[in-house]
This record gives C-alpha cells, structure tokens and sequence, in this order.
C-alpha cells in the first residue's frame, strides 16, 4: 500500500477544500489550530481504497501556502489561465499563446526544457511555475547554457511575476529557489540581465547575491543594460 498526501496531486483542489478548526481551551490539546490532511493509497494494484485524515498544525496551511516551484503541468491549466489573463488584463500579452491554446503553449515549455526540437541557435530551457496559495505567481526560465546574444542580454535566467503579487518578495523567492535548481544543473555561476532602469528586478538580483559586471548599450535596443553574475559555489 502506498499512501500519498491529497495536496501533493491536487495541490489546487486540495488548498480550496482543506478545513481546519482551531482549538482553545480544550484539556489535553494544545491551543492552536490543526488542520485535518488526507492521505490515501495510490497504489494500482490496491482497492482498500483507504483515506486516512491526520490532524496537523497549522503547518499545513502553511507548506501550501509558501512558494514552491514546478514545472509545467496540465493539472494547473486553470491557474495559469488565471495568471494569464491577469496579464492580458494589464496589457501585458506575453500569456497570449497559452490563452489561445494552452496544450501547445505547455508542450513547447516541455520540449524546449528537453532540447528535443530547438531551432539552430537556441538552447535548452527549463521553465518553473511558482506557486503559493494554490495561485501560480510567476514565472521563471532557466537557460542550460549561454549563446553570444544571451551574453548580451538575457543570460542564463529570466522571471516575472503577476502583476498583482508584485512586492511581496515572490520575485526574491523565486529566483533564490532557481538557483537552487540551476546549481543542481551543474552551473557554478550565473548570467543575469536586466534593463538599467528596472530597479525591483535590480533589486531581486542584488538580494540574491548579484555582483554587477557593466552596464552597457546594445545594437538594437533602447535601453542601457546591467549584467550581473551570481555565484553559485559561495555559500547557500
Ligand atoms: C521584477 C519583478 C520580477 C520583481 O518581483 P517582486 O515580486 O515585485 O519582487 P520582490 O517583492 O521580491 O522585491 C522587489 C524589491 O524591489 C524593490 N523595488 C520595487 N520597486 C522599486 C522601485 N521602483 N525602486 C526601488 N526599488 C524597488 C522592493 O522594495 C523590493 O526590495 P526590498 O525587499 O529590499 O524592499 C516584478 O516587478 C516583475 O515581474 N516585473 C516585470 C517583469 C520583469 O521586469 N522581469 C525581470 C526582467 S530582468
């Protein structure tokens, strides 16, 4: 029999229907509130069918609340939709693809995560969804590799954030959890660019241990560029 937590394959369901009740007073229970967490066996070869409901602290509220990165997944179609329209809304059309047909928008994330199809001149990269709070919040790519345009502008990691969760430190929290997976990849440091004057993303470079290597002007593109690099092997 094997037993898998509810939220982990429903994260979205999961967090709307999560219930809790919140204790005071009561002999031999702590005060405080306990969330109840369904665990039940996901085992083909089973039919116990069973569900098991574990009472936990507020921790579960939490672990489902904070950031966690994913990767591209079907179940999530709705909340990204969600997010996309979001940006549409704010006429930010980056989403318009995954609006039109999200199924081919999340096979083009998978396959340029695996290399199979690139075009001549592009590498690999790996795209994670943010989630808190059963929302994803942002985005985020990781590029395996550098080519001479992204050493110009773009570099190795790019992110952006909901229009509405903006300055809640998701963007800091985001890009801290891609270096985790950029230094599993095997990278010892990191390229990151942003225009001169996006001072929030300048910010969420800094905080994350970005030390700037110039600024400069490119062919073709209006706005001065800041590069900076992030070292991987300092401490984490
Ligand atoms: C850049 C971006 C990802 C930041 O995300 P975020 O979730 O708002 O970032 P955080 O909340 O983690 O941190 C923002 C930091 O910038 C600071 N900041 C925000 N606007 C600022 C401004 N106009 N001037 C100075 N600092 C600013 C905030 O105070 C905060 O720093 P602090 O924690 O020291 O106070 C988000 O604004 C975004 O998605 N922008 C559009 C896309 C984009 O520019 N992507 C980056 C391309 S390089």
């Amino acid at each position: 029999m094997s037993i898998a937590p509810f939220h982990s394959l429903f994260p979205e369901r999961a967090y709307k229907e999560i219930r809790s009740i919140t204790v005071h007073g009561l002999r031999g229970l702590p005060d405080g509130q306990y969330g109840f967490l369904e665990l039940y066996c996901i085992d083909p070869a089973c039919d116990c069918r069973r569900v098991l409901i574990k009472e936990t602290t507020q921790k579960i509220t939490r672990m489902i609340s904070d950031l966690s990165l994913i990767e591209p997944d079907s179940r999530w179609q709705s909340a990204f939709l969600d997010m996309a329209a979001e940006f549409a809304a704010s006429g930010d059309g980056r989403y318009r693809a995954a609006l039109t047909d999200f199924s081919a928008y999340r096979q083009r994330l998978t396959d340029d995560a695996h290399g199979d199809t690139l075009p001549a001149g592009r590498v690999r990269q790996t795209t994670y969804w943010g989630v808190a709070d059963a929302q994803i919040v942002g985005c985020i790519h990781l590029r395996h590799d550098l080519t001479p345009a992204l050493r110009q502008i773009g570099g190795h990691i790019g992110y952006v954030i909901r229009p509405a969760k903006r300055g809640h430190g998701y963007g800091t929290a985001l890009l801290s959890q891609a270096l985790d997976r950029a230094r599993h990849m095997g990278l010892t440091r990191v390229l990151i660019t942003c225009d001169v004057d996006n001072l929030a993303s300048a910010r969420v470079i800094e905080k994350n241990g970005g030390q700037l290597q110039e600024q400069a002007m490119i062919a073709g593109y209006t706005k001065m560029i800041a590069r900076y690099w992030i070292d991987l092997s300092a401490a984490q």
